[in-house]
């Protein structure tokens, strides 16, 4: 699996960019906005390629990532994987202990290509991406 993305769940997308701004990382686009999931969401990277999504509940909504801000606050929470075919790995990570959190659902970022959220208790939450 290729890495794609570090998932970073914040309050607020504008105050966390100012601060990734000032230790190197910059915008990859304009936020984008995801009223399915109803979330905000940035893409950043800096000069090294560690690419991070920071993802925000919108207008105060509530989702997976408020409840994820109300137990830990802004926190680094999923590793996202690029995957050739999502089933097939969603397969083969249920038999290493990897349970569906969120089942394959078209995701507005990626230009509705699939991604799945699986769960192993000793590694947490990874997203697959489907290339
Ligand atoms: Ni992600």
């Amino acid at each position: 699996m290729k890495l794609h993305h570090y998932g970073f769940a914040t309050k607020s997308i504008e105050k966390s960019l100012k601060e990734f701004e000032r230790i190197g990382y910059h915008a990859l686009s304009e936020k984008i906005i995801d009223p399915i999931q109803k979330v905000e969401l940035l893409f950043i990277n800096n000069e090294n390629n560690h690419p991070i999504e920071l993802i925000a509940p919108l207008d105060g909504n509530e989702s997976p990532v408020s409840n994820i801000l109300k137990k830990n606050g802004p926190i680094l929470y999923h590793i996202c994987y690029e995957v050739e075919n999502i089933e097939k790995s969603i397969a083969e990570l249920k038999t290493k202990h990897f349970v569906i959190v969120v089942k394959p659902t078209p995701a507005i970022a990626f230009n509705m290509r699939k991604v799945c959220f699986l769960y192993n208790p000793h590694i947490g939450l990874i997203e697959i991406l489907e290339k």
